[in-house]
């Protein structure tokens, strides 16, 4: 298989180890910035441009795209998607789950459960989102935040005011959040490939901080996922379309409650933490995905019958027609 890895640099972690574990399977592999592509938009002839060349051939993309290039990244995987080449993740699964207020209302149209999540654009609606979320502390979120940065704690409600006026006033879109203080700063991150858990960690913040991400200075360490974890995981990934998926979780009585999904999650921290090689899961899955047609491609043949047998039915109705 030749496998197109997008990633801006192929020196981290997680890029060198996906191409460290595709060629120990016998797989040609090529790593390019997402930055370096040219997009054609051209009438029934997409086409894209590795700088002043045609893109390489490949038979999978396997997209890394870090929140600071979201949408120029997105527009690069998503012709990728348009010129019919198989894409692990698609374009609209990692919009989905990169916007954490669209992820978490779909995610709570298919009964996954969330900790109470507000949304709001008025200084004259915070004293009312604030009771909705269970009073201060409280959780305030930017919708794009990544790696715990824009994830920040408001200790009284004069802190959630003065915050949210701040971020509004700098154009940001937030959320408010009801604070789960029993997780006691650890959450659980499952890695989900192919709809199937292949490691989990348990994440705990450093002292001092609510935030358990491993940029924050969190410790991991690995995990068995009780069912109903692992169950609330795959289903999180399955809604979003993610075929790659890191899904954070924090551990209640009432059991798991998603924080969000992670579409290019990090793989130094869950190798390290679970002893798993987690790089070999996602290449073995790719080499799945090109011999199964995905769904999406099931659904495009039909499609194309369907399309097919209403020009036939269209025929026959223009040739009666003529002849009446
Ligand atoms: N509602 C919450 N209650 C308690 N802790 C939270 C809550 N939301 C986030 N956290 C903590 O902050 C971390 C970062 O939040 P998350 O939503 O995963 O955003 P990011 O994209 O920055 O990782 C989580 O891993 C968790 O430890
Ligand atoms: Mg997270």
């Amino acid at each position: 298989m030749r496998l197109l890895v997008l990633s801006r640099n192929p020196t981290l972690y997680s890029t060198s180890r996906l191409v460290l574990a595709a060629r120990a399977r016998g797989h040609d592999v090529a790593v390019a910035d997402p930055l370096d592509f040219r997009i054609v938009i051209s009438r029934g002839r997409p086409s894209i441009y590795l700088r002043d060349h045609p893109a390489p051939a490949a038979d999978l993309v396997l997209p890394r795209i870090g929140a600071s290039i979201t949408n120029y990244g997105l527009a690069v995987v998503r012709q990728f998607d348009l010129m019919g080449m198989p894409v692990l993740n698609t374009a609209v699964a990692i919009a989905r789950s990169r916007d954490k207020l669209r992820a978490m209302q779909l995610l709570t149209k298919k009964n996954i459960d969330v900790p109470v999540t507000v949304c709001a654009r008025t200084p004259g609606s915070i004293e009312h989102a604030l009771s909705l979320v269970g009073g201060a502390p409280c959780i305030v979120k930017l919708q794009q935040g990544a790696q715990g940065i824009g994830t920040m704690i408001a200790e009284t409600p004069q802190a959630v005011t003065s915050l949210l006026e701040t971020l509004w006033a700098m154009g940001q879109d937030i959320i408010l959040q009801q604070y789960i203080a029993e997780a006691k700063g650890r959450d659980l991150r499952a890695i989900v490939v192919g709809g199937r858990v292949v490691a989990a960690m348990r994440r705990q913040a450093r002292a001092g901080e609510f935030r358990s991400n491993l940029h924050r200075g969190g410790l991991g360490v690995r995990a068995t996922l009780e069912d109903r974890y692992r169950r609330a995981a795959v289903s999180a990934a399955r809604v979003m379309g993610l075929e790659v998926a890191g899904v954070d979780m924090l551990e209640t009585r009432e059991g798991p409650k998603i924080l969000e999904i992670n579409s290019s999650p990090g793989l130094e921290g869950i190798e390290r933490a679970s002893g798993i090689d987690v790089a070999t899961a996602i290449v073995m899955h790719a080499e799945r995905c090109l011999i199964r047609p995905s769904r999406r491609e099931r659904n495009t043949a039909l499609d194309d019958e369907r399309r097919l047998s209403r020009i036939r039915a269209g025929a026959h109705g223009a040739r009666r027609r003529t002849a009446g």
